[in-house]
């Protein structure tokens, strides 16, 4: 339903605009001859169901007409305004729409004919152009907002775990590679090192066989060197100690590591039984707890580290508490802090929270909360 209001002074004009607007199923039609009579039936109107269209005589005698659209508009910018014309205002047209006016009607003999097409014409624009926000419809919309936040949050979490699940398996791939290729190619050229070793050691020592076989003393150590790295490195990109012997030992074995490289005393309170955790969720733990150590390595420059690790009612809760410098938590926030935000990602992945808190020269605590078995593990 729209309702028109119309001012206009002249008796004779409402009345024909009444007379042909009546006639129009889903519009009704109301006149004011001033213009305070108009602003408060607009002010009566707020909050109503349906269209409210303003209709403005630019022959008004409170204003002059293009500023009688611009205060309408001031007063209620989402109202649409409509000048109504006569043949010897047609000059008014540009100012009208310059103080936002949408449109125009011609009123007058020769014109009331047509002022419903025109209407209708006008009030097709509005629907397009600026659909009245409606209490039902803006709570339509902000439900139908609601859902699209809500669909794009699972998008992005389903994202995440996607993205997590793939990192762990390429790293798990390439450690397999390089464990499997690097490593049996390092390991023929340590026993072709060693037959050389041996063959040498047959001839009679001179200068050359002595040379070589120093040599061949470097060789040997470079390949158990690059051996040494390339195990290194696969262990980091897939713990096989969380494989083969669960979380527990992984973190028991992570922190004493951790121990024997930064000069930091680590108190370990861990479960005395391996605990039964989904291996998704064992790697999103351990991952979180190997950034926890390394952020204390690189930033806390503490003394102490207290960690514990228990479970109770399916939760994991995993605690890391360290005496440092602490930060400013406002760095949470940091688009640039990949790490905790990596740590985030991985706790919301398989359904945990992360908890970290920090104050300048007071330490730093973390702590996580996961499911032990969630049921959409990854
Ligand atoms: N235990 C801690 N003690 C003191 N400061 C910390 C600690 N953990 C994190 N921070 C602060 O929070 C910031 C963000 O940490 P975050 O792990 O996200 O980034 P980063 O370690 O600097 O870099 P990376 O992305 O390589 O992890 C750090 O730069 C550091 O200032
Ligand atoms: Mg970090």
């Amino acid at each position: 339903m729209t309702r028109v209001l119309y001012l206009t002074q002249s008796k004779e004009r409402a009345e024909k605009a009444g007379a042909v607007l009546s006639r129009q199923a889903e519009v009704t039609i109301d006149c004011a001859s001033t213009l305070e009579e108009l602003l408060a039936m607009l002010s009566s109107d707020q909050g109503s169901a349906g269209r409210v269209l303003v209709l403005i005589d630019l022959d008004s005698p409170d204003l002059a007409g293009p500023n009688l659209v611009g205060t309408v508009k001031l007063c209620f910018p989402d109202v649409p305004v409509l000048a109504a014309l006569r043949k010897e205002e047609l000059s008014s047209i540009a100012e009208a729409s310059r103080t936002g006016a949408l449109g125009f009607v011609m009123v007058g003999d020769g014109y009331w004919a047509d002022l419903p097409a025109a209407f209708e014409e006008f009030m097709r624009r509005c629907k397009l152009e600026q659909p009245r926000f409606e209490e039902a419809n803006a709570s339509e919309h902000c439900a139908s907002l609601l859902n699209e936040l809500k669909a794009a949050c699972a998008r992005s979490k389903a994202l995440s775990q996607q993205l997590v699940k793939l990192r762990e398996e390429e790293s798990a791939r390439i450690a397999r590679e390089l464990h499997d290729q690097l490593g049996q190619a390092l390991t023929g050229l340590k026993l072709d090192v060693a037959w050389m070793q041996r063959r040498l050691a047959r001839l009679p020592e001179n200068p050359v066989t002595a040379g070589m076989q120093s040599r061949l003393k470097l060789m040997e150590e470079s390949i158990d060197g690059t051996i040494a790295i390339t195990r290194k490195i696969c262990s980091e990109l897939r713990p096989g100690v969380l494989d083969d012997l669960g979380l527990v030992a992984a973190i028991d074995w992570q922190a004493n590591e951790f121990k024997k490289r930064a000069s930091v005393d680590i108190l370990l309170l861990l479960p005395e039984r391996e605990l039964a955790v989904a291996p998704a969720t064992a790697t999103a733990v351990f991952r979180i707890f190997q950034e926890i150590l390394t952020n204390i390595a690189r930033h806390a420059n503490a003394r102490h580290v207290e960690v514990k690790l228990e479970e109770s009612n399916g939760i994991l809760h995993l605690k890391v508490k360290d005496d440092g410098r602490g930060f400013d938590e406002s760095a949470l926030a940091a688009a640039q802090s990949l790490g905790l935000l990596g740590m985030r990602e991985r706790a919301q992945s398989c359904g945990g929270t992360l908890r970290i808190q920090s104050k300048s020269g007071r330490g730093t605590t973390v702590e996580l909360s996961v499911p032990a078995n969630p049921p959409s593990a990854v």
